[in-house]
């Protein structure tokens, strides 16, 4: 399966690659009601910003096949945006799709949402392409100016093709510079609790970029011993004024950038940056199963899935459209018609 998510050969179910199996097994699901896409995405059967926003347009669509009425529509939109709530993509995709259906009479509706779910995946390829591109020359400039072959690269969660529909978006420049035979290295973060380092270490392996699995904790050793020459990221949601909130434990590697004069670049697709708010403070953090933790039974746990990059520890946000200044002018200057 080259994309993570795509229509069954029935038409109307919807096929994921089942990523809690991953790296050990290569499993494929099926969605075929709206609960399935609900429990999918909240048990993280699928996850990656972009992908939950794609898949809650195909659980919008998947509702409305069984119950296309306006309160069969309401209940939808209710249920998919209780599942996670961080990634803005999730309720930006379901909202577009309502934009789409509701003034549709009712038996138009499920097609016009499989359409417009089709159609926000293949956006999604076109954007982490571009965001690759724009990434690219970065990546080049700073194989100049670091001296250092290969280009040492730090990263931290998945944000690879397995968080989006193809090619990533943290990930897609360093794709890019493999393609173009830039020499690099990238130091892949475990991303405890969940260890979507693994997936992201998986995902270079197959495509053969060199790379090494470190614990989180390493990460400040490596900065302190010179041996990372530029980070990249990605988001879950970037506020209109540049704050970056992403996967827990992303701002202690911002800081640690900082303070060895690292640029700490984050890849930020358009359907990733939330207009409506200004600061990284307001928005909902995922507070997740203290399980996950692997704690003595007992011991109180707190499990925050995220956390807040002020904006002035971001070098530049890679988007689809070029690289902003992480700021309320950087990001108007290239959206115009959302500032
Ligand atoms: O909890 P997850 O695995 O869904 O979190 C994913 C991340 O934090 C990614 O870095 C982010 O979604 C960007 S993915 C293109």
């Amino acid at each position: 399966m080259t994309r993570t998510i795509r229509l069954g050969d029935d038409g109307w179910s919807i096929q994921i690659l089942d990523q809690s199996a991953l790296p050990r097994e290569e499993r494929l699901l099926r969605l075929a009601s709206l609960d399935d896409a609900a429990a999918a995405i909240r048990d993280m059967k699928l996850r990656g910003a972009p992908l939950i926003g794609v898949a809650g347009a195909y659980g919008l669509a998947l509702a409305l096949r069984a119950d296309p009425s306006d309160a069969g529509l309401e209940r939808a939109r209710s249920v998919l945006l209780a599942t996670r709530p961080t990634a803005v993509n999730l309720r930006w995709a379901i909202d577009d799709v309502t934009a789409h259906v509701a003034h549709l009479p009712p038996k138009e509706r499920s097609p016009a949402a499989y359409a417009r779910a089709g159609a926000m995946a293949d956006d999604d390829v076109a954007i982490c392409r571009r965001i690759g591109e724009h990434g690219l020359p970065i990546l080049r400039d700073l194989a100049v100016t670091a001296r250092r072959s290969p280009l040492q690269v730090m990263t931290h969660c998945n944000a690879g093709w397995l968080a989006a529909i193809e090619h990533g978006t943290a990930l897609a420049p360093v794709y890019a510079a493999h393609a173009a035979g830039l020499a690099l290295h990238v130091w892949v973060a475990e991303t405890r609790p969940r260890n979507q380092g693994h997936l992201t270490a998986w995902e270079l392996g197959r495509a053969g970029v060199p790379h090494t699995l470190v614990t989180d904790s390493a990460a400040g050793h490596l900065f302190s011993r010179g041996q990372v020459d530029v980070v990249i990221v990605g988001t879950d949601r970037t506020t209109r004024g540049g704050d970056v909130v992403n996967k827990v434990g992303t701002y202690l590697k911002a800081l640690a950038a900082r303070a060895h004069g690292i640029p700490f670049y984050v890849a930020a697709p358009g359907p990733s940056i939330d207009w409506t708010l200004l600061r990284g403070a307001d928005v909902t953090i995922e507070e997740r199963d203290p399980a996950e933790v692997g704690a003595p039974p007992g011991t109180p746990v707190s499990n925050p899935a995220f956390d807040v990059t002020p904006a002035d520890l971001v070098t530049g946000l890679i988007t689809e459209r070029g690289v902003a200044r992480a700021s309320v002018d950087g990001l108007a200057a290239l959206y115009p018609e959302k500032a």
